[in-house]
């Protein structure tokens, strides 16, 4: 099939590269001049695991990148939208890529054409991509919109797209949904058929859930510290329960990232302008920023003064296995630890150059041993696998005190003991903690 995808973000790229690999004419488009020129030349502009092989296996000869967004409209017969929608201030929508994507689908729309919206969207946003191709086009060619939703996560984001549990097709007619289900036959999954709308609330729907299973476990695990039991036995307890089950119960930080902030923040916007005030969805919210704090003063109560303290920091990106920072609990906790007087030293294994952009008066080191030589304490912010395989005879002998407060619960409490670390989890009932104390 020849399909062009509009916007070569996350989104765009592992789609556009996974469907050449299944055989299809992919033209890719961004407005980004500097992106499309790596990755013309096969070089990937973001860290995600097996997207580099698929991209180099599939250029420029079923795979092909360029800037110019009319051209590549005319190319194909299936147009995926997959540019940004970020949050405005006020946690509304920013539809303004959309519609400029949209304008530009309408003045170069030649034949009959398919415009598949990926990108996650207010719900109507199909109808009003039909109105702006309608208006801004010679207003003669028919064209289709159909709602598309990506479930794809970032550092599992080809394997996710390969393989995933379902995937939402939302026309109103369904003979559409089937031609563009037609893409997704060679995955053999399950692929669910809907009107247009609720295709488009069934991604914020998903999102807002899974949100509120982080910041349920997070509560559950911060009443685990007041009482002293433990999260771990405590989610093996719960997940048991197969109505329940085991999938998105690690307590830690809260949740960061492009999506679940945004949409869940989207959500509550929506709800308020057609007449609905979300309950549950403020108190998410609430109970990951709080997450933060907990994990602060932690910190603080284990060391005492910050003042002056050196604070080794492990990990910075939203979660392990990608270099994304939005949203990521360290944007938060470094700054809110500086402020306390701390200095920082931090180790990412990919966000070495971010780093030295993003945080002032940080250490960047190039290892995570660096980092932790002579910190009065070591704060573990992101799961990277690489943190889980240490030597911690040699971490404590290096350390200047040997207290590790792990924001992610990747140690096991009692294997710290036996090394003698002062080590605090996140609801590991190893202490009592509240926030004035
Ligand atoms: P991104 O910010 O990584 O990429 C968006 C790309 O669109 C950028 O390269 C930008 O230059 C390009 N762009 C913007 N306006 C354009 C225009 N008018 N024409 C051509 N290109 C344009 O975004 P992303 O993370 O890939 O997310 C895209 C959408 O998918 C969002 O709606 C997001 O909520 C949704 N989504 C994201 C993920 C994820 O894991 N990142 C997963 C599922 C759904
Ligand atoms: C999430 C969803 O999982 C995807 O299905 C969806 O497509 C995507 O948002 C989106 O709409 O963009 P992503 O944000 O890439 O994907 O990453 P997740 O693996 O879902 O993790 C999100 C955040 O939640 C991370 O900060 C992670 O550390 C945190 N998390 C996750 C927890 O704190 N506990 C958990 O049990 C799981």
């Amino acid at each position: 099939m020849r399909i062009t995808i509009i916007g070569v973000g996350y989104v765009g790229l592992v789609t556009g590269a996974c469907f050449a690999d299944m055989g299809n004419r992919i033209v890719c488009a961004d407005v980004d001049k500097k992106k499309i020129q790596l990755l013309s030349k096969g070089t990937i502009p973001i860290f995600e695991p097996g997207l580099e092989e698929i991209v180099r296996r599939n250029l420029n000869h079923r795979l092909f990148f360029t800037n110019n967004i009319g051209h590549a409209v005319r190319e194909s017969d299936f147009i995926f939208i997959a540019v940004g929608t970020p949050s405005k201030q006020n946690g509304q929508v920013d539809i303004s890529y959309i519609e400029k994507a949209a304008r530009v689908i309408a003045a170069h729309l030649d034949q009959y054409k398919v415009i598949v919206n990926k990108s996650t969207v207010p719900i109507g946003m199909g109808y009003l991509v039909a109105r702006i191709i309608q208006k801004y086009s010679t207003g003669q060619t028919p064209f289709d919109v159909v709602s598309n939703p990506e479930f794809l996560r970032e550092g599992s984001a080809v394997k996710d797209l390969l393989k995933p549990h379902r995937v939402v097709i939302g026309a109103d007619r369904r003979e559409i949904a089937q031609k563009v289900s037609e893409i997704y036959e060679p995955l053999h999954c399950p692929i669910l058929l809907t009107d247009l709308k609720s295709a488009e609330m069934i991604k914020y729907a998903s999102n807002a859930f899974l949100a509120c299973k982080i910041s349920f476990i997070n509560e559950i695990a911060n009443m685990c510290d007041q009482v002293g039991a433990d999260i771990h036995q405590v989610t093996q307890g719960i997940a048991l329960d197969p109505r329940i089950g085991d999938q998105f119960l690690n307590a830690g930080l809260g949740f960061g990232g492009s999506c679940f902030p945004k949409d869940v923040s989207a959500l509550i916007q929506m709800g308020k302008k057609h007449g609905y005030q979300f309950k549950i969805l403020p108190e998410i919210l609430e109970v990951n920023q709080f997450q933060r704090k907990w994990f602060i003063s932690k910190v603080k109560q284990t060391l005492g003064v910050l003042k002056g303290k050196t604070i080794a920091i492990w990990g910075i990106s939203f979660k392990p296995d990608t270099d994304d920072l939005r949203e990521a609990p360290s944007l938060e906790i470094i700054p809110a630890l500086q402020k306390a007087g701390a200095h920082v030293k931090l180790y990412d294994p990919v966000c070495t150059l971010a780093a030295k952009q993003i945080f002032k008066n940080v250490q960047v080191c190039k290892t995570a041993y660096e980092a932790a030589k002579n910190a009065d304490a070591l704060g573990l912010l992101t799961d990277w696998n690489e943190f889980k395989q240490i030597d911690f005879k040699y971490l404590k002998s290096i350390l200047k005190s040997p207290i590790i407060i792990d924001g992610r619960n990747i140690y096991d409490p009692h294997e710290m003991l036996e090394n003698q670390f002062i080590y605090q989890g996140m609801g590991q009932g190893t202490r009592l903690y509240s926030l004035d104390q």
